[in-house]
């Protein structure tokens, strides 16, 4: 049954209040001096992020969307992303915590207030909701943001979650890798309503046949990378590659240190053996692309990251999600922080693609060889900045998403994208051939 008008924006209501939680939660987490001040250059203060989420959800809904006055003009120019870079943002006048915190709760009361009244229908902007959902999806966006801030702070733990249960018996059972029979395949989406513009429109894709991993790469597959002395054999990097192992002085993954003979790592303020069995995180786009030469393999390009999630052998469709079409429930996917953490390889059989490759959502965000671009008949909206200027071989295309993902930030035609050298991100990755 279709959702009517009502539902749909009693369910924005609750998707904004699940969301505000979430950044609520993030950043009462630590003192003022840690929302203040900078955890790593890479990053914003959390206090600039959480007040750049207020300040876009004014700028779309409350003046664009709703028509209303401006709650704070004067401030916009401190959070555009564009003006300041995150190293320089610790010493902007941003408003302070206590001030940041009134600011995002009187938008947010605007927005209830807008979300009541206007028609989500007639134009592009805000037909089922699309500027809510983007919105929404924007602040899901820096809550992962927030959390790698988070495990970049140094300092007493202050997040706490359960660990993930450890993988089924049948994660054993299966192949290593699956074939992905060649043909055509519908790329992107033109029907999923709160889609962003890099993901439409659908297109069709000659993808010829080839093999992936049923499994992200795992610690103890990464590690035997290293021990064999992974990173010190020019063979298997790319020259940009090998030039930044070289210079960055890149020896493990970032948190990894080497101790007694064994693998530790850092993670939320916790020292830690690094569990064999789970996905790989943060590497870099030259450390998957290593890795992947060295086991004689190489990376899947992001068509062929989409097609073995979505493409569905007996229909030809494209599904939305890799177990169907129905939204992600926690059988399905590591999303959400739920955990703190990846879930063992092997985890989530119900969320597995038709062809059995599991694990596409959640967990990790996936490296693929593909640099950002726009589909065939892409077109900016509402705006260039989300994803037209970034456009170009500066960047690479990341797939899927990580347990610091949001369900609402998560679909099989979700596109994320950084610098190859980025490793603060959730990222790891599957090999194909
Ligand atoms: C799509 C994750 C690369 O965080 O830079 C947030 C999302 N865009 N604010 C980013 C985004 C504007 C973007 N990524
Ligand atoms: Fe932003």
């Amino acid at each position: 049954m279709d959702e009517t008008d009502t539902q749909l924006r009693g369910r924005i209501a609750a998707e904004l209040t699940r969301t505000r939680a979430r950044s609520a939660a993030l950043t009462e987490a630590v003192d003022e001096h840690d929302l203040v001040r900078q955890h790593s250059p890479l990053m914003s203060p959390l206090v600039w992020d959480f007040a750049h989420i207020g300040n876009q959800e004014e700028l779309w809904l409350v003046r664009d969307v709703g028509g209303r006055d401006p709650v704070r003009q004067d401030i916009d120019e401190l959070y555009d992303a564009f003006r300041h870079p995150r190293s320089d943002r610790p010493a902007l006048p941003l408003l302070a915590p206590g001030e940041a915190r009134r600011y995002v709760g009187t938008v947010r009361d605007k927005v209830f207030d807008v979300l009541e009244s206007v028609p989500l229908e007639g134009h592009r902007l805000v037909d089922q909701g699309f500027a809510f959902g983007m919105i929404l999806q924007h602040e899901q966006q820096h809550d992962e943001t927030m959390a790698a801030t988070h495990q970049l702070r140094s300092g007493p733990p202050v997040l706490s979650a359960p660990a993930p249960p450890p993988a089924p018996e049948s994660a054993a059972d299966g192949p290593a890798e699956v074939c992905v029979p060649g043909g055509p395949f519908r790329m992107g989406t033109s029907t999923e309503p709160w889609a962003l513009d890099n993901e439409r429109p659908a297109h069709s894709v000659e993808v010829p046949a080839f093999w992936i991993d049923t499994l992200p790469v795992s610690n103890a597959q990464y590690a035997a990378f290293a021990d064999d002395g992974g990173y010190t054999d020019p063979r298997w990097w790319s020259e940009q590659g090998w030039a930044h192992r070289t210079e960055a002085g890149l020896t493990a993954p970032l948190f990894w240190t080497r101790d007694g003979g064994l693998w530790w790592r850092t993670r939320f303020g916790v020292s830690e053996p690094v569990p064999a069995d789970e996905p790989v995180q943060h590497v870099c786009f030259y450390e998957a692309e290593a890795y992947a030469r060295w086991a004689g393999r190489r990376l899947p390009t992001e068509a062929e990251w989409e097609k073995a999630a979505r493409w569905d052998p007996e229909s030809g469709r494209s599904r939305r999600y890799p177990w169907g079409d129905t939204d992600p429930g926690p059988e399905h996917a590591n999303l959400g922080q739920r955990y703190l953490q990846p879930a063992p390889v092997g985890s989530y059989p119900a969320g597995a693609s038709p062809l059995g490759v599991r694990q596409l959502l959640g967990d990790v965000w996936e490296w693929t060889s593909s640099t950002l671009a726009g589909y065939p008949g892409f077109a900016p909206f509402p705006y260039r900045e989300y994803s037209e200027v970034f456009f170009g071989p500066s960047y690479r295309v990341l797939r899927g998403g990580s347990w610091a993902t949001d369900r609402a930030a998560a679909r099989g035609t979700f596109r994320n994208w950084d610098y190859p050298i980025r490793r603060q991100i959730f990222a790891g990755f599957r090999t194909a051939r």
